[in-house]
C-alpha cells in the first residue's frame, strides 16, 4: 500500500520524467493590494474565519505603507494598503481596484529559483535578497507573470518569527473561529484575447509546469457566453494555475467583463479546500458570504450525472453547492459572487472526494448563474 498525497496529482509519465528545475513546496501567501487594509482584515476575520498572524506598518518602522497578515490552517494571505497618496501601491488600486498582487511560492531555494526562472525568460520583478531580523533570514526574489500579477519565491527554512523578517505577531483581542478552510487548491488567471497560449507556455517553459487539461469554448458555453481554459500544474501537483481567456459568443464573455473591471489580466479567482464543505458554507452563509445560486433544476437531473455520493442531496442544494465527477471520484465546489466592490474577484470553495478535476459538468450551470449576474449589472 502506499501513501498518496491528497494534493498530488498523477501527471502522464512523460511528466514524471521532465526534471522539475523549480521545486515548489505549496502556496506561501497570497498578497492583495487593498484601498483600506485594516478594514478588509476585519472582513477576511469575521466572514472568512481568518486569524490574525502578523503586522507591520508606522509601528514597525514602515513609512509608506501597512500590511495585515491572516492565516487559516495553511493559508496565508496579506492585505496591504499605501500610507500616502502616489507610489505603485496607489496606481496598482487606481487601476485594478482591491486585486491580487502576489502570489508567493514556496521553495527551498530562493535564488535557484530566480535564476532557473530568469534564464528561460522571466521578468525580473525583484533580485534575490536577504532579510534578517532577531528570528532569523529569509531569502526572498520575484519574477512577473501575467498582468501586473507577480510571484514571489519564498525561502524561509532559516527562520523562526510569525511571517516574514520586519513583521510582528498581530495578537488582537478578536479571534473569530475557523470556517474549515484548509489549503489553497487552484488559483485561476484571467488573460486577454488570444493570450491564453502565451501565459501557458510561460508557465511549462518558465516554471517547468504541465498542462493538465484544457477546455475549448464548445466545453464552456452558453447560450450567450464562452471562454477557454487551459490548467497547469507545477510537477508534484501542489501548484495549479488554470489560464482563462474570453472566447467570441452571442454576448459578452464574463472573462471580458473581469478584463474590463480589473483593466487588464490578473486572479480571477481562489479555490480554497475544505474537508466538510456543507459546515464550511453554512458558516460561511451565517457570516454574510454570498454565493452563486443554481435553478433547483440542477438537483433533480445532478445525480444521474454523477451517481451516488456520500452527502445527502438535500443540504446540498439548499446551499447551492454543485457536484461534479470524473475518473477517480467526485467533487463539491461552490462559488461567490465577487468580493470586491468591481465585479472581479471571486472564491471558490472545493471538497474533493478523489476527483482530481475542476467541475466541467458545473460549467454551464455555473456560467448561466454568472449571466444572471452580468445581466443585473447590466455587463452581459
Ligand atoms: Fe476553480
Amino acid at each position: 500500500m502506499s501513501i498518496v498525497d491528497k494534493t498530488s496529482l498523477q501527471l502522464p509519465k512523460e511528466n514524471l520524467e521532465a526534471q522539475d528545475f523549480l521545486p515548489l513546496l505549496g502556496t506561501d501567501y497570497i498578497e492583495l493590494y487593498v484601498g483600506n487594509a485594516k478594514q478588509a482584515a476585519h472582513y477576511y476575520m469575521s466572514a472568512w474565519g481568518f486569524q490574525p498572524l502578523a503586522y507591520a506598518g508606522l509601528e514597525t518602522g514602515l513609512k509608506d505603507r501597512v500590511s495585515y497578515v491572516l492565516q487559516q490552517d495553511k493559508i496565508r494571505i496579506v492585505l496591504t494598503s499605501p500610507l500616502n497618496s502616489g507610489g505603485e501601491i496607489n496606481e496598482h488600486i487606481n487601476a485594478h481596484g482591491d486585486g491580487v498582487k502576489i502570489i508567493a511560492l514556496w521553495v527551498d531555494n530562493a535564488a535557484k529559483s530566480f535564476e532557473e526562472t530568469t534564464n528561460r525568460g522571466a521578468e525580473p520583478y525583484y533580485a534575490p535578497k536577504v532579510v534578517k531580523d532577531d528570528d532569523g533570514e529569509v531569502v526572498l526574489s520575484g519574477i512577473c507573470t501575467y498582468g501586473e500579477t507577480k510571484h514571489v519565491f519564498v525561502e524561509r527554512k532559516n527562520y523562526k518569527g510569525a511571517f516574514l523578517p520586519g513583521f510582528k505577531a498581530w495578537n488582537p483581542h478578536y479571534k473569530p473561529t475557523s470556517t474549515g478552510l484548509k489549503y489553497v487548491d487552484h488559483m485561476v488567471g484571467n488573460v486577454g484575447w488570444n493570450e491564453m497560449n502565451k501565459w501557458c507556455k510561460f508557465y511549462e517553459e518558465v516554471m517547468g509546469f504541465a498542462q493538465l487539461v484544457s477546455f475549448d469554448d464548445k466545453d464552456i458555453s452558453t447560450e450567450y457566453t464562452a471562454l477557454m481554459s487551459k490548467v497547469m500544474s507545477n510537477g508534484n501537483g501542489r501548484i495549479k494555475f488554470p489560464i482563462n481567456e474570453p472566447a467570441e459568443g452571442r454576448k459578452k464573455s464574463q472573462i471580458e467583463e473581469y478584463i474590463q473591471f480589473y483593466n487588464g489580466a490578473g486572479v480571477q479567482h481562489i479555490a480554497l479546500a475544505t474537508d466538510n464543505i456543507i459546515e464550511t458554507v453554512t458558516a460561511l452563509k451565517n457570516r454574510g458570504v454570498e454565493f452563486l445560486t443554481v435553478p433547483q433544476s440542477y438537483y433533480s437531473e445532478v445525480l444521474n450525472r454523477v451517481g451516488e455520493i456520500d452527502e445527502d442531496l438535500e443540504p446540498l442544494s439548499e446551499l447551492g453547492i454543485l457536484i461534479d465527477r470524473d475518473d477517480e471520484g467526485y467533487l463539491l465546489q461552490i462559488f461567490t459572487k465577487p468580493i470586491l466592490d468591481r465585479p472581479t474577484m471571486f472564491i471558490e470553495i472545493i471538497q474533493r472526494k478523489g476527483a482530481k478535476s475542476f467541475g466541467k459538468g458545473n460549467f454551464k450551470a455555473l456560467f448561466e448563474s454568472i449571466e444572471r449576474e452580468q445581466a443585473l449589472r447590466g455587463t452581459l
